[in-house]
């Protein structure tokens, strides 16, 4: 079975709870189209200063959002504590551009933690180490608004020191201020982009690592400070890996993010929402090859998710209700097990179970190769009725050469859930 090795930071819980809730939220909701919004249109900070003055969350509980995703079964979640715009959803003493300065008038961030603490649901914060407002920042050729005019002019007296030192004092406040913090998602580097990107001279990485690790040395600190070690998680964004993810050869401990239509933030008019059933097949999928789940959503501007995430929320919470029991504490099956077609497996090595992800129901039979003999007893996992095996099925019908098959007596009808799981009890060896 596919192991990894320990970093620095607690993952234990992290391998074990495999679905989370990631949250975009800023001035951008307003815009309503896409989080890199000033960026895109390459607004003027008067321009965007709009969003600012009339940002006004009224409607905003962090209860209701809290219980949401715990009713989804998600066990923690990411929150953008800054994007790249730069607005500060808490009470910063470091900048003006905070949420409390804005109608709003409040911190929303301290709210959202007790909020999901009191669900019993990890603690995250996203930074963004890009910063589209702060006035030391360099203004570089590849991403910002600015990108394009005349940077030599605009990037007189500005000081990169100094915004990293203002950075390094915000995850303090964030590290310091809120009680144990379990994820740390700092994004992102750039420096592969070319002359100008930005990376680990830029952020002073280093020292902010050392810091990061003296004031929560648990946290689970994601892979996008541009350090060649020190991180926990690598964190493929938007796509779904092959395989469990490596890195230099190993297995690592890996999160995918994904969004439920293509924006983080909340865009009123993106119209490819994924389906119930892709969303799950995600999730399903991502255990399979060993990793977790990060799934985001983007409140609107009046503080609320909206009922596309809402409906798409509860659709797996009604699936997870029946089936967390192949996610929570499961990962990528064991070699020997092959993974038959139009399935995913999962296994519980401490229980010793293995679950099939039946995506395409079959009629009749389901095969399974190198199982026979292995399984004690087996059972649809939505409702516990007994699945009956076979093995000497192969005998009779396929000859000699599938000794090894084990064979599953289906129900011709498919039962009524997204994505059917038989549980299999494997024999002690
Ligand atoms: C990115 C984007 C972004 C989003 C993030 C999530 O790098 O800049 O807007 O916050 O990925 O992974």
């Amino acid at each position: 079975m596919l192991t990894t090795q320990p970093t620095p930071g607690q993952t234990d819980w992290f391998v074990h709870d495999r679905f989370g809730l990631f949250i975009h939220w800023g001035l951008y909701a307003l815009a309503a189209r896409h989080e890199w919004v000033k960026h895109n249109e390459e607004m003027s900070d008067d321009v965007y200063d709009t969003y600012f003055r009339h940002f006004d969350p009224d409607l905003y509980d962090p209860e209701q959002w809290a219980s949401a995703a715990a009713d989804a079964g998600m066990k923690y979640f990411v929150v953008t504590t800054k994007h790249h715009e730069g607005f500060c959803l808490w009470d910063t003493a470091l900048t003006d551009y905070k949420a409390t300065n804005t109608p709003a008038g409040r911190d929303l961030l301290r709210p959202m933690v007790d909020a999901f603490r009191g669900q019993n649901m990890r603690v995250g914060f996203y930074h963004s180490l890009i910063d589209w407002h702060h006035p030391q920042y360099i203004i570089d050729p590849h991403i910002g608004p600015l990108r394009n005019k005349d940077r030599a002019a605009l990037n007189v007296g500005r000081d990169q020191a100094k915004y990293a030192q203002y950075l390094h004092g915000q995850v303090r406040e964030l590290l310091t201020q809120f009680g144990t913090i379990d994820i740390l998602w700092a994004d992102f580097s750039y420096t592969h982009m070319g002359e100008g990107g930005k990376g680990k001279a830029d952020w002073q990485s280093e020292t902010l690592y050392k810091m990061i690790r003296e004031l929560q040395p648990h946290v689970i600190l994601n892979d996008r400070l541009d350090l060649d070690e020190g991180w926990d998680i690598k964190t493929p964004e938007q796509f779904q890996p092959l395989e469990w993810v490596r890195h230099n050869g190993q297995p690592v401990v890996w999160e995918a993010c994904q969004t439920f239509s293509g924006s983080w933030g909340y865009y009123r008019d993106e119209a490819t929402w994924k389906s119930p059933e892709q969303l799950l097949l995600m999730l399903i999928d991502t255990v399979s090859k060993g990793g977790n789940l990060l799934l985001n959503v983007g409140p609107t501007g009046r503080g609320e998710f909206d009922q596309r995430a809402l409906s798409r929320l509860k659709d797996m919470g009604q699936w997870m209700r029946r089936h967390s029991r192949s996610i929570y504490g499961c990962t990528q099956a064991p070699a020997e097990f092959a993974t038959p077609r139009d399935c995913r497996l999962t296994y519980n090595p401490d229980k010793k179970r293995l679950y099939v992800h039946v995506l395409a129901w079959p009629s009749h039979l389901l095969h399974l190769e190198g199982l026979a003999g292995r399984v004690e007893y087996a059972q649809l996992l939505n409702d516990a009725s007994e699945v009956k095996m076979h093995t000497h099925w192969e005998a009779t019908h396929f000859g000699d050469n599938a000794k090894d098959r084990l064979s599953l007596i289906l129900p011709t009808q498919k039962p009524d859930t997204a994505v059917p799981v038989v549980e299999l009890f494997l024999k002690d060896k």
